[in-house]
């Protein structure tokens, strides 16, 4: 198993020390658990990319202290991206800019631009000044595909077989949806993943901003492939739908709902808050416990709006029953 272990000044050196030797750590983030290696260092990049399983032309998040450290990385900052720097760093929203040529293709997938942020976690602030601010490219520390890690347990359990690898401990994620991702490469801003910073509030500093339109019947083709999903096969069912879907399933189900009382056994009513952040911050571990029940299905109560944040929930609810 890897080791857990909590945050203190000694950790965090022994944490920066690895990643210094080309190694990657797993860190606590506001959004979800990060894996993370120096931006700048090809092999350690390389080996985020092996600990993952993830496809070599999937890009990566390069975590920054501030917009110093993002200009250090990106071409192009201009002043869209100093008004929401200064409002909205540190914190959940991720940039996507031209990369400066000292970017290691290997860190970006080969693409020509990078994905920068600020994370707010005093814990991941503590391990970037501990390595003097250098960028720290991080997708969330869960195998490729799985759902996203929001406790340091999460991370040990997907990476069970890997002995050498440190997790720095943060408690939970406040959010627990990965960052909103917000492209600048061209004139006109568009939202690449929904996130806890809202479309609404990305459109009220900057104007327009392209989004992909959701609706009951699915998202735009392609954008909803399905990621961040439990093993057990999963589907969306309407609001007040569950007790028609339960009565067409037979076999025991789990069900991530508004109302246990719809659910009857012999299926498991997971309950699920009706404010949208704490239903964010709450699905990750929903939808690993349902996994763990040994049940044939998990059905998932659409929630009762698209818009805000519940914007971010249903995009993720969408891919992991893709
Ligand atoms: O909240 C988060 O963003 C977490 C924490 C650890 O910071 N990280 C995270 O990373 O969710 P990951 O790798 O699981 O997701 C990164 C997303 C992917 O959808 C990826 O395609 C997109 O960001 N992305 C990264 N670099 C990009 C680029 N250069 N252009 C377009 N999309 C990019
Ligand atoms: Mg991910």
């Amino acid at each position: 198993m890897p080791t857990i272990l909590e945050p203190t000044d000694l950790s965090i050196e022994l944490a920066a020390d690895a990643m210094r030797a080309g190694k990657a750590v797993a860190f606590p983030t506001e959004t979800v658990y990060g894996l993370g290696a120096l931006t700048l260092d090809p092999r350690a990049i390389a080996e985020v990319y092996r600990l993952k399983w993830r496809p070599a032309n999937n890009p990566l998040i390069a975590h920054v202290l501030d917009a110093r450290g993002a200009k250090s990385i990106v071409e192009g900052w201009d002043p869209r991206c100093d008004e929401l720097a200064s409002r909205l760093w540190p914190g959940p929203l991720t940039l996507v800019l031209p990369r400066r040529a000292s970017v290691p293709a290997e860190a970006v997938g080969g693409r020509n631009s990078i994905a920068v942020r600020s994370p707010s976690h005093p814990v991941a602030r503590r391990l970037l000044e501990e390595l003097g601010g250098a960028a720290v490219s991080a997708p969330s520390a869960n195998r490729s595909g799985h759902v996203s890690p929001t406790v340091a347990r999460h991370v040990a359990e997907d990476f069970a077989s890997e002995a050498d690898l440190l997790i720095l401990d943060g408690g939970r994620s406040e959010f627990g949806l990965e960052s909103t991702v917000l492209d600048l490469t061209a004139r006109r801003p568009v939202l690449l993943r929904p996130g806890t910073v809202t479309l609404e509030s990305l459109q009220s500093i900057l104007g327009d901003v392209d989004a992909p339109v959701i609706t009951e019947q699915g998202d735009s083709p392609g954008t909803a492939a399905r990621h961040y999903a439990p093993r057990t096969p999963a589907a969306l069912v309407p609001i007040n739908g569950i007790r028609a879907a339960l009565a067409a399933e037979p076999r025991p189900c789990a069900v991530l709902c508004f109302d246990a009382t719809h659910v009857p056994s012999p299926h498991t009513a997971i309950s699920m808050p009706k404010d949208a952040r704490l239903y964010g911050s709450a699905l990750y571990d929903a939808l690993r416990s349902a996994d763990t029940l040994g049940c044939a299905k998990i059905l998932v109560e659409m929630p009762p709006s698209f818009d805000g944040l519940w914007r971010a929930v249903v995009d993720r609810l969408r891919r992991a029953t893709a």
